[in-house]
């Protein structure tokens, strides 16, 4: 996969070139990434990226020349036949999630548009941004944080960039319910011990607790995650039971 980013600051990149997982997909050739600075697509003297809102208000916004150009000029380099998503990290974008992980993991080139200051010039969205993407409710200094989050939630569903010793099928959110509980050793710490089902070596009744305590944990931190649907019976029946018992325990007269 190619990833080309936009942005005013690129040495907030630098770490993900020698950290971790990223280092390895890097390494592996299975992502490269290319970090551009919007400020070398200006033309002025001063290379001038922002400039006042038209009709007044605070604050600063990024003019809609270099990035068209840098972008344009990204696509016409690499494959212009090609239909490439172009995503602007912005709070007013759709909430990122595991579902827009994996489609984005399907493609062979992405770019990612940093927003700053107090946005964007609006026909950078209407006429060259093919989607728009927030990382959660809250509103940061700019996108690049945001823009390192979703490429590295992208780049772990890269076939080979985790290695073959790790699948993320089990991650939470994977099969629309958070993950079980896990443990490694020692067996008992602190008093503290291991569920017995785990040491038992029976994988049908150790599928089944861990599927039981996705459901228990997910209706209990996440509820609306909950496609009932996708349950079966005794799954819907542990359902109703914990919701029944959390609902009698609220009801109870102390
Ligand atoms: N830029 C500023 N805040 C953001 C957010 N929450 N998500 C994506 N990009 C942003």
């Amino acid at each position: 996969m190619r990833i080309d980013v936009l942005t005013l600051f690129p040495r907030m990149f630098e770490m993900l070139n020698d950290t971790g997982i990223f280092q390895r997909a890097i390494n592996s050739g299975l992502v490269n990434i290319n970090i551009h600075n919007i400020r070398d697509y200006t033309h002025d003297k001063h290379h001038v990226v922002d400039d006042y809102p038209y009709g007044g208000g605070a604050g600063m916004l990024l003019k809609p020349e270099p990035i068209f150009e840098a972008v344009e000029d990204i696509i016409m380099k690499v494959n212009p036949q090609e239909s490439v998503p172009i995503i602007l990290l912005t709070p007013q974008g759709i909430p990122f999630s595991q579902s827009a992980a994996r489609r984005l993991s399907k493609h062979e080139h992405l770019v990612f548009i940093c927003g700053h200051y107090e946005g964007v010039d609006e026909r950078v969205r209407q006429y060259l941004v093919s989607e728009e993407i927030s990382i959660g409710d809250y509103v940061l200094t700019g996108g690049e944080l945001a823009a390192m989050v979703v490429i590295d939630s992208i780049s772990r569903l890269i076939p080979g960039v985790l290695g073959s010793e790790y699948s993320p099928e089990n991650d939470s959110h994977s099969f629309g319910l958070l993950e079980y509980p896990q443990y490694t050793r020692p067996a008992e710490y602190r008093g503290w011990s291991v569920p017995e089902v785990l040491l038992s070596g029976n994988h049908a009744q150790i599928a089944k607790w861990r599927r039981r305590q996705a459901i228990i944990r997910t209706l209990e931190r996440r509820p609306e995650l909950i496609d009932k649907s996708s349950l079966n019976r005794e799954e819907q029946e542990l359902i109703e039971q914990t919701q029944k018992a959390e609902t009698d325990k609220d009801t109870r007269v102390e």
